[in-house]
């Protein structure tokens, strides 16, 4: 994972007890961030808050509490600094259909304040950037989903700012145009040194862009942490395995073995989804956990399938923690009844969105 060693201990953004509360819903809840330089996904379920922090950071929405701080200017007095700075990507759609991409860009790009010629030479740059070069000249009217989602990340990069809001940028792209959009958020970074706060309701899909996850539910912080932190905790085994003779039931006999030989099992998170009961998720504590699911299975003398180190771990951390906390908290007695609480229900959501995801087959091979 790239690290950006230039800008260590630097604060992006910062916000200490932000609160936002409409007449019949709190859609903040006093969340205090920290949030460094590189690629940061803020992810929540629908109504999370997260569109409504990007607007209180961009300062076109007042707080009701607290205070944040984009690239150290106040919000609530310096909006429109921050926004000279700060490129976003919202997350509805608002282009004009009867002009091209170069006509609205350039637009834009002078709206920053740009000089004409500048204008027009960011604006080709920043368009063959998003891959969108060859149809620049069209009318957006005709752009497909994914050529409008890089109109839109193009405008918020052309004036070159320090830090990009990108609001849902995958939000309508098929898996194809999900990775290529995932793809070029994160060389916004390494690229170019663009900071990027990127929000997304699918934790699966930001691990592998971001350097840093931040997680909202019901506008408080549930946890912000780094990729890494999350990985190297959960490294976890997807092991699928045939049934045979002697054991007409592969996986539960396999199941069985490895929990007596000591191997931590997940909740199988799959369950519910066609022919995914079969896959039992491993923690992997090291090379070790290979050569026991390995022998575990050989000694049974059945078939293993496959055995891969899975990509949606972060979701699975979620719920195995909050279930892990929640019986830790609850007791025994009522750790059962508590499985699912109420609170960690959005994030169950994600999750299954997450794994819906790779049962759509975006993370083939
Ligand atoms: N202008 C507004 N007036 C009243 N309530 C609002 C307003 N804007 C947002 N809300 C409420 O605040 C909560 C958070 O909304 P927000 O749009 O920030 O969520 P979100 O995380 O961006 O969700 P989504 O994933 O659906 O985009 C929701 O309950 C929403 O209904
Ligand atoms: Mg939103």
């Amino acid at each position: 994972m790239f690290r950006a060693t230039t800008f260590e201990n630097v604060t992006v953004i910062a916000t200490e007890s932000l609160s936002k509360r409409f007449p019949r819903v709190t859609a903040l809840d006093r969340l205090s961030l920290d949030i460094g330089p590189g690629v940061t996904g803020l992810v929540g379920a629908n109504g999370a808050g997260k569109s409504t922090l990007i607007k209180i950071l961009l300062g076109l929405s007042p707080a009701t509490e607290g205070t944040a701080a984009v690239l150290g200017l106040d919000v609530a007095t310096s909006g429109g600094a921050i926004r000279e700075q700060v490129g976003y990507m919202p997350e509805h759609d608002a282009l004009p259909p009867d002009v091209s991409a170069t006509e609205f860009v350039v637009h834009m790009a002078r709206m920053s304040g740009l000089p004409p010629t500048a204008a027009r030479e960011r604006t080709a740059d920043t368009l063959r950037h998003v891959g969108l070069y060859e149809e620049r000249y069209r009318p957006i009217g005709g752009y497909s989903t994914g050529m409008k989602q890089r109109v839109k990340l193009a405008q918020a990069l052309v004036h070159d700012p320090k830090l990009v809001l990108l609001d849902e940028p995958t939000n309508g792209l098929d898996p194809v145009g999900r990775d290529e959009m995932l793809g070029l958020i994160r060389r916004v970074f390494t690229d170019f040194g663009i900071s990027v706060l990127v929000t997304s309701h699918l934790l699966g899909e930001l691990e592998r862009t971001c350097d840093h996850v931040v997680v909202i539910d019901g506008g408080k912080l549930l946890r912000s942490s780094s990729t890494s932190d999350f990985t190297q905790t959960t490294a976890t085994l997807a092991v699928e395995v045939t049934d045979s003779d002697t054991h007409p039931d592969g996986t539960r006999a396999v199941r069985e073995a490895l929990t007596a030989a000591g191997a931590k099992l997940h909740a199988r998170v799959e369950d519910g989804l066609p022919g995914a009961g079969h896959i039992l998720l491993v923690e992997a504590t090291g090379e070790e956990t290979y050569d026991l699911v390995r022998d575990t299975v050989a000694d049974l003398g059945i078939g293993l399938v496959r055995m891969e180190q899975r990509r949606h771990h972060i979701a699975e951390v979620f719920r195995t923690a909050d279930a892990d906390a929640e019986a830790a908290a609850a007791g025994e007695a009522a750790a059962e009844a508590a499985r699912e609480p109420a609170a960690v229900q959005p994030v169950q959501h994600a999750v299954q969105h997450a794994v819906q995801q790779k049962g759509g087959g975006r993370d083939a091979g």
